[in-house]
């Protein structure tokens, strides 16, 4: 094994990861726990990439280790007793958890493995690649000392995926994708190897075994990566989304669309005057799947679990957005296009946005998002109320049509907007009730 001192490549870290790191090490000599961070923060670590999150790893009791940093750090902790894991409940950006060195094994292909305590030689031999098996020793007396038993270093430097073992795709085929993710995020190459353990373990349609909620997860976390598209287009080339749903393969045509989601989200984000979060893997997956009938698309988001409002984003998109498109290459006044436009969510909103290719339907869209989103009239519930009005549902329609007339620019002043109530509003709607608004 390689003994490697990278004391000062920790050094360069930002000073709360250290001093939480060398807080952990000193705790876990007092208790005589050897103890190590592990996997993506070591990774990322020497690869200059920055990470927060620290996977601690302990030879002992990881519960009882992490009960003890919890009450000493003055936060809580969350465990999860099947795994012998638990998570910190840090208030910074500095994400712990700790969990017992283990051995794992697997009943049947694709299952949740069965553990059992180990050596850190152990817990790094049941992981994925060679690069993310790498340890720090953090213990006062040996910090920032590399264990790297399976010459995750080397493969760092020549920028190779490579397994731990040969069946490591079948245990867990989760790894096939976690392979195409580092390869596009790092620009790496899956070893040779590797590759043809990773093409066998498609020809076994692996990825089909596995339980529809991990593969979820570990396919948002795909799409959650900026390197999305090229992780898409990898995947498409290799096996197609049948894990999604049978013979789901993308032609050109959607492969344009999916490439255009990371320049326009990251406009958005970038440009948009108002909080709003937007979930950009969700804009992957409507496109993914929208040539799917109606019914297999719902069908799909209930199998994976997905939330009722992002199956509804998905049927919108879908069902939707071409007669929204055509709505909008017309004519229209700003009050039409906000009523089209307001009522999606902004995930369609930006989908539609891509698949608009007549300048004149993007500008309508971009004009809604940047200047009618922020138009408010100066009146509201209680100076109608003040007004003598009644207060009831009526409200609501009668501060509408306002904001409507504001946008189609009848009015800019408080005065002339009361002007506009009483004349165009609250007259007609009394003629047509018989004296009553
Ligand atoms: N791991 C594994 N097999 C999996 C998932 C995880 O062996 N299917 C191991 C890897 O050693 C990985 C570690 O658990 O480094 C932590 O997993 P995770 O947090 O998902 O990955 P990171 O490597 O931290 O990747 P990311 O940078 O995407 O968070």
């Amino acid at each position: 094994m390689t003994m490697e001192n990278v004391a000062k490549r920790l050094h360069t870290q930002p000073q709360e990861v250290l001093a939480r790191l060398r807080f952990i090490g000193n705790v876990a000599q007092e208790l005589g726990y050897p103890v190590y961070v592990v996997g993506g923060f070591v990774r990322d670590l020497l690869l200059g990439v920055e990470d927060y999150d620290l996977d601690i790893v302990v030879e002992g009791d990881g519960i009882h280790f992490a009960k003890e940093l919890s009450s000493r750090l003055h936060v809580g902790f969350v465990k999860h007793k099947q795994f012998g894991t638990a998570t910190l409940i840090t208030h910074d950006k500095v994400k712990v958890d700790v969990a017992t060195a283990r051995q794992e094994t697997y009943e049947y292909p694709a299952s949740l493995p069965k553990v059992k305590p180990g050596s850190i030689k152990d817990d790094l031999a049941r992981r994925d690649f060679t690069i993310n098996a790498l340890a720090l020793d953090i213990s006062r007396n040996n910090f920032g000392a590399l264990v790297d038993f399976f010459h995750g270093r080397k493969d760092l430097n020549k920028k190779a995926i490579r397994a731990l073992y040969d069946i490591s795709f079948i245990d867990d085929p989760t790894r096939i994708l976690r392979a195409i993710r580092f390869e596009q995020r790092f620009g790496f190459t899956i070893e040779r190897h590797t590759f043809t353990l990773l093409k066998d373990a498609l020809k076994k349609h692996m990825l089909e075994a596995v339980h529809k909620h991990r593969l979820r997860d570990e396919f948002i976390l795909i799409l959650k990566e900026s390197q999305a598209f090229k992780c898409i287009k990898r995947i498409n080339g290799l096996c197609g989304f049948a894990f999604i749903e049978k013979k789901l393969r993308l032609k050109k045509k959607a492969l344009n669309t999916l490439k255009k989601i990371e320049g326009t989200y990251t406009w958005f984000r970038d440009n948009y005057p108002h909080k709003h979060k937007v979930e950009v893997w969700l804009l992957y997956l409507m496109v993914l799947l929208e040539h799917l009938d109606s019914m297999r698309l719902k069908k799909v988001f209930k199998e994976f679990a997905f939330r009722r409002s992002e199956m509804d984003a998905a049927s919108i998109f879908k069902e939707e957005s071409s007669a929204m498109l055509s709505r909008l290459k017309a004519p229209i006044a700003p009050s039409v296009i906000y009523k089209i436009l307001q009522p999606l969510p902004y995930e369609v909103l930006l989908c539609v946005f891509i698949k608009a290719h007549d300048k004149k339907v993007k500008d309508k869209i971009r004009d809604f998002l940047f200047t009618y989103k922020s138009i408010q009239i100066h009146l509201n519930g209680e100076e109608l109320k003040a007004l003598g009005m009644a207060p009831g549902p009526q409200f609501k329609r009668i501060l509408l049509q306002l904001l409507y007339a504001k946008l189609d620019g009848k009015f800019k002043t408080k005065e002339e907007e009361l002007i506009y109530l009483r004349h165009n509003i609250l007259a007609k709607s009394c003629a047509k009730n018989g004296g009553k608004v």
